[in-house]
């Protein structure tokens, strides 16, 4: 070994890892760094060829091994960032991955729907707990005690005494009674609790949005009137309405309305069950006792109210057969609902 060949051998190096420092990607120059200028690299393994050098030929071999070093270490720092994304294995020419965003639950939209249309005919919207006592939920609502509703089979008694998961979003009748004086306009949207058998029409949580008007002068053609009105706007104007006596403690008389099929045009399907008819509410005006509860003018006031059942109207409105879909969060079934901006 003499100089010229050593100095051919640093040439040599030096120019491979100009030539792999440029094109290596990002991922690699800690490699490249080791094999030229680590402990073992090939800067130092030649260093070591220095020995066999002659005497005078070593200070200038020690020389240009130091300046190879000194310009491979140049070439890393050299490497601009630009440059290093350029040399990464990454392909920057592929289109970007798809954004996942949340979208709103077909409850949220048909609730929110509901909102906007009585907040166009003057309501405020109220709320109340969902647990709540069998006060509010029953005895003020003119429940008596004996009534099939309050059977332990049909509500979630909590083991504090006289608590429970409210059956309906009635209580709230109550509870806005109590802190407002009449006239009142209010509705409210919630979740109910009761112990029904699932099926497809059937879930042991379920929404309601109830309502409440009370003035002087209301009678049962504004209750007919403001409803009427209500399933237009939510179904479309060819929507037919029907309503139907029935009984309440907490109205009287009560009746119950139903607007006809949007799926089969009242001709009879699977949703409807053949009726060409779905149950969307029951209503009525409010019963003298109830308003003596709250301590409310029975000579001068009177009122309508109503509660009706969100998720029939979202599965008529949507074409959804079975109402266990609303709550088993299916991504593929509520992906196909619209995903508006701004949720709330
Ligand atoms: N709370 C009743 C239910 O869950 C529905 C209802 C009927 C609400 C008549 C009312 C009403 O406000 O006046 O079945």
């Amino acid at each position: 070994m003499n100089i010229d060949e050593l100095e051919k051998l640093f040439k040599d190096i030096l120019q491979n890892a100009q030539r792999a420092v440029s094109e290596a990607s990002q991922n690699e120059l800690n490699d490249l760094r080791t094999k030229f200028l680590g402990r073992k690299g090939e800067i130092a393994q030649s260093m070591k060829l220095l020995g066999k050098l002659s005497q005078e030929d070593r200070p200038k071999a020690g020389k240009i091994a130091n300046q190879t070093k000194a310009k491979i270490e140049s070439f890393f720092r050299a490497m601009k960032p630009e440059q290093k994304l350029l040399h990464t294995k990454n392909d920057y020419t592929l289109p970007g991955r798809k954004n996942i965003s949340g979208g709103s639950h077909p409850i949220r939209l048909v609730m929110r729907e509901i909102i906007d249309i009585f907040y166009g005919m003057g309501f405020s919207v109220a709320s109340g707990p969902e647990i709540e006592t069998e006060y509010y939920n029953f005895d003020a609502l003119n429940t008596p005690a004996d009534h099939p509703a309050r059977d332990i089979q049909d509500t979630f008694y909590l083991p504090k005494d006289g608590y429970l998961l409210r059956t309906q979003t009635s209580p709230v009748q109550i509870r806005v009674m109590e802190s407002q004086k009449p006239p009142l306009r209010v509705i409210v949207p919630g979740k109910c609790y009761r112990k029904d058998a699932i099926d497809p029409t059937h879930y042991y949580t379920f929404s309601q949005c109830e309502g409440l008007y009370v003035d002087k002068d209301v009678n049962l053609a504004d209750l007919m009137g403001v409803l009427t009105a209500f399933a237009k706007k939510i179904l479309g104007e060819n929507v037919k309405v029907r309503f139907r006596p029935h009984y309440f403690p907490f109205t009287e008389p009560s009746l119950e309305y139903d607007f006809s099929c949007p799926v089969c045009n009242g001709k009879g399907c699977r949703i409807c069950k053949g009726t060409g008819w779905i149950e969307i509410s029951g209503a009525g005006m409010v019963d003298p006792k109830v308003f003596e509860n709250v301590g409310y003018d029975t000579d001068k006031y009177q009122g309508f109210a109503w509660g009706m059942g969100i998720e029939r109207i979202a599965m008529v409105k949507y074409g959804i057969d079975d109402i266990r879909l609303l709550y088993e969060n299916d991504l593929a079934f509520l992906e196909q609902f619209p995903h508006p901006f701004g949720c709330f």
